[in-house]
C-alpha cells in the first residue's frame, strides 16, 4: 500500500554507520532505522544474541514465562527505578498501554477520571488512540471519529496545562524532546513544573521516551538527564537496537493492571528481549553515555558552523538527536541532495533537518557527515 514516498534505491546491506544500496553505493546513515539502530547496523553483540537465542528458544507463548523477558524486566526496572514492565513490539503499542494504564488508574483511584493532557505537535504513534493523543496538525481530521479522552496543551507552557486540568483529568503525557515535531526539547523548568502540578493535582506523569530513551540523549533515560521522575515511561526504537520491542514501565502507585487488562501474542518475545538485553549491556555503561554526549557536542558545534555559513537558523537537540532549522522550506529537496552525496538524513518538517546517528558514532563519522552536509547545495540543486 502506498503509505509513504520512498526513493527508488533498494537498500541491501548495513554495517555500523553505513548502508549500501543495490547499486553498490555506500551511504553514511544518520537515520539509523529512525533512531532505532542504537549501535549501528548489524552490530556483532546484537547478531550474536539473536543467534544464541534463535537456537535456544524463539517463543514459548505469551502465557508462559521465558528467561530473557524476566531478565529484561528486572534490568529495566533496576536501571529506571520503575517497578513493573510490560513488553510490546512498537512504540505506539507501549503508548496505547500507557493510556490504558492511566484510564485504569483513574477508574480505580480517581473517581473514573480518564482524560489525558497531551501537547500540540506531539507524536505518540499511529494507532487510533495514539493518533488522538498526538498533536500533529491535520491528524484530527484523518480517521473520524477521533478517539476521545485527550486535551491539548501548548508546548513548554505550564499555564496552558494547568488551565486544562479538571475533574476528568487523569494524566499528563509528553515526549521529553518532541522528536517528530522537529526536535523541540521540553525546558527543564517545564518538566519540573509538570511534576509539581501532577503531584499537587494527583495526576500521573507519563513520559513517552520511545525516541529519547535508551541513551539517545546521553543518559539512559531523558528523565535522568533532567532529574524529574515520571510515574510511567514508554520505550521503543533503540531498546531493541534494530529489532521490534517496546516497553511500558510504571512506578508502584501506577501499577494497576490486573489479569486480562493487557496482552499481545508477541509481548515479552524472548528473541527480542535477548536482543534488548545485549544492547542495554552496552548503552547503559557510563563511559558509553559520556561518548554519546561528546559526539553530540561535536555534531551540534558543526551544525552551528554550517548554520552560520549557509544562513540556517537554530540548532536544537541533545545527545545524538539534533535538528537544524533551515529558515526555508527546502528540507525535502536537501534530503534528496544529501542522499545523492552519500548521506541519509530526515526532514522532520519541511523547514528543518533531523539527525539521528548511531550512538557509537566515531568522531570521524561526525566530521564526514558534516562535510557532506556542507557540500549539499541549498535548495537541493544538483541532486
Ligand atoms: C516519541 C514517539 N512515540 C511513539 C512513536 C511510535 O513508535 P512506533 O513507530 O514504533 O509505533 C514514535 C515514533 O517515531 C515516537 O517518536
Amino acid at each position: 500500500m502506498p503509505i509513504t514516498e520512498r526513493p527508488d534505491e533498494v537498500f541491501v546491506r548495513g554495517e555500523g554507520a553505513w548502508l549500501w544500496d543495490d547499486q553498490g553505493r555506500r551511504h553514511l546513515d544518520w537515520l539509523q532505522g529512525w533512531a532505532v539502530n542504537a549501535l549501528g547496523h548489524c552490530p556483532p553483540v546484537l547478531a550474536q544474541a539473536l543467534q544464541a537465542q534463535a537456537t535456544t528458544l524463539i517463543t514459548p507463548s505469551p502465557a508462559l514465562h521465558n528467561r530473557p523477558s524476566l531478565a529484561l524486566a528486572a534490568r529495566l526496572c533496576g536501571l529506571s527505578g520503575m517497578h513493573q514492565a510490560w513488553f510490546g513490539s512498537t512504540g505506539a503499542e507501549a503508548n496505547e498501554g500507557a493510556i490504558k494504564l492511566a484510564r485504569k488508574w483513574g477508574r480505580a483511584r480517581r473517581d473514573g477520571a480518564f482524560e489525558v493532557i497531551t501537547f500540540d505537535n506531539a507524536f505518540h504513534g499511529r494507532t487510533l488512540a495514539t493518533m488522538a493523543a498526538s498533536g500533529k496538525p491535520g491528524w484530527e481530521r484523518l480517521f473520524p471519529p477521533q478517539a476521545p479522552g485527550f486535551a491539548k496543551a501548548r508546548w513548554n507552557d505550564l499555564d496552558s496545562v494547568r488551565a486544562l486540568v479538571g475533574p476528568q483529568t487523569v494524566a499528563v503525557m509528553l515526549e521529553p524532546v518532541q522528536g517528530e515535531a522537529g526536535v523541540r526539547p521540553a525546558g527543564p523548568g517545564f518538566l519540573r513544573g509538570l511534576r509539581a502540578l501532577c503531584d499537587e493535582q494527583r495526576l500521573l506523569l507519563i513520559f513517552d521516551e520511545v525516541q529519547t530513551g535508551c541513551g539517545r540523549l546521553g543518559e539512559l533515560f531523558a528523565f535522568q538527564r533532567h532529574g524529574v521522575l515520571p510515574d510511567v515511561v514508554t520505550l521503543g526504537k533503540g531498546l531493541g537496537g534494530g529489532v521490534p520491542i517496546s516497553a511500558l514501565l510504571a512506578r508502584e502507585p501506577a501499577c494497576v493492571f490486573e489479569h486480562g487488562d493487557q496482552g499481545g501474542t508477541y509481548g515479552g518475545h524472548p528473541l527480542m528481549a535477548a536482543a534488548a538485553l545485549a544492547v542495554l549491556e552496552v548503552v547503559a555503561q557510563p563511559a558509553f553515555l559520556a561518548g554519546v554526549r561528546e559526539r553530540g557536542e561535536q555534531l551540534a558545534a558543526g551544525l552551528r558552523t554550517l548554520a552560520r555559513r549557509h544562513g540556517g537558523g537554530e540548532v536544537r537537540g541533545d545527545g545524538l538527536l539534533w535538528a537544524l532549522e533551515l529558515g526555508r522550506d527546502d528540507g525535502p529537496a536537501l534530503v534528496q541532495a544529501a542522499r545523492a552525496r552519500g548521506l541519509l538524513v530526515n526532514a522532520a518538517r519541511p523547514h528543518c533537518l533531523r539527525f539521528m546517528p548511531r550512538l557509537n558514532s566515531t568522531a570521524e563519522e561526525i566530521d564526514h557527515g558534516l562535510a557532506l552536509l556542507d557540500d549539499t547545495p541549498a535548495g537541493g540543486a544538483g541532486a
